[in-house]
């Protein structure tokens, strides 16, 4: 081959590339806003986003994908593939924005984020799940979260405070349920004290604290899958010891021994995984070797995990309330 053939042939194969990439990466619906009339209550006016795919699968499955700090909305849309897999397989996301303008982080330290129904970022988020629920007829036994960083973290905090909603959840280099809870927390709270790993309890005190969250429940409780970089800059990599305490004696499987799956997602990743006799697999954490802040995520494990590539019956679920 000449040499101008040859990088024709590069040319047209990156074309080729580019093209895929970005049919790839595009939704085929645009992101709705949602007006705050519409539903509620909302008492930190968090701004609602709503992705509906071209075929809505029958009784859809919800997942809600809160952004990173610095993030929007749109970023988290755009960022994964989650939004135009739920064109193939017919779930609803949820892109709450955060309506923190200074730094865009969750409210992840307040005692109205950290309490059931008592207000904060997260009964925003949990009503815009209960108005999917009612206006697409979703499944409630089916609804999921996942984010990465500040989005983890408040995966962490709708689980521990909304065990009644969520079937399961994905956090990718976030911190564990109360980690950053402050008496005088709210947007803009950040915890050194925490994101340096210096937050240590036992799994019997992180317990207590995510009960705190509402204490009456003592029903089904979501299985968490958590990640975490080794050498996460940010929120130091102590954080993943401790999300393990915490849910591990959260879903009573404290005193089992994981199973471990060395190059696990991608290589160099181990992934620890605890079953209850009963239930099967309810906690999963993956170490990420060498990984910063910057975790890369993975939609098929974030689908894998939540079984969101199955449609009818059999689907992974939590039991009806
Ligand atoms: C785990 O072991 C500790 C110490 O023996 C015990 O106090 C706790 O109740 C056990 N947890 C479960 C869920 O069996």
């Amino acid at each position: 081959m000449a040499f101008s053939s040859v990088a024709t042939f590069y040319h047209s194969v990156l074309l080729v590339v580019l093209v895929f990439a970005a049919s790839a990466l595009a939704a085929q619906n645009p992101l709705l806003r949602i007006a705050n009339s519409e539903f509620g209550p909302n008492p930190s006016n968090v701004p609602f986003y709503l992705y509906l795919p071209k075929v809505l699968a029958p009784n859809p499955p919800i997942l809600v994908n809160p952004h990173w700090c610095h993030g929007t909305a749109q970023a988290a849309f755009t960022g994964t593939q989650l939004a135009n897999l739920a064109d193939t397989y017919g779930y609803i996301m949820i892109f709450p924005n955060s309506p923190n303008t200074a730094d865009q982080c969750w409210d992840i330290s307040s005692p109205e984020t950290l309490t059931h129904e008592a207000g904060g970022d997260s009964l925003g988020i949990v009503s815009m799940v209960r108005y999917v629920l009612r206006k697409y007829n979703a499944d409630p036994t089916r609804v999921f979260a996942m984010g990465t960083s500040s989005g983890a973290m408040m995966t962490n905090v709708l689980l521990g405070a909304y065990p009644d909603v969520f079937a399961a959840g994905s956090g990718w280099a976030g911190v564990a349920f109360g980690c950053y809870a402050d008496p005088k927390g709210g947007a803009g709270t950040w915890s050194d004290a925490c994101a340096t790993g210096k937050i240590q309890k036992t799994g019997a005190e992180w317990k207590n604290v995510v009960q705190a969250a509402y204490p009456e429940y003592t029903g089904w409780r979501p299985k968490m899958h958590v990640l975490h970089g080794t050498v996460d800059q940010i929120l130091d990599y102590q954080n993943l010891a401790e999300e393990v305490k915490e849910w591990t004696a959260v879903l009573g499987v404290e005193n089992v021994t994981a199973t471990v799956r060395t190059n696990d997602i991608r290589p160099g990743w181990t992934t620890r995984s605890w079953s209850d006799g009963g239930r099967g697999e309810v906690f999963r954490a993956t170490s990420a070797a060498g990984v910063t802040h910057d975790i890369q995520t993975d939609a098929n494990t974030v689908l894998e995990w939540f079984d969101l590539k199955c449609q009818g019956t059999g689907c992974f679920s939590r039991p009806r309330l």
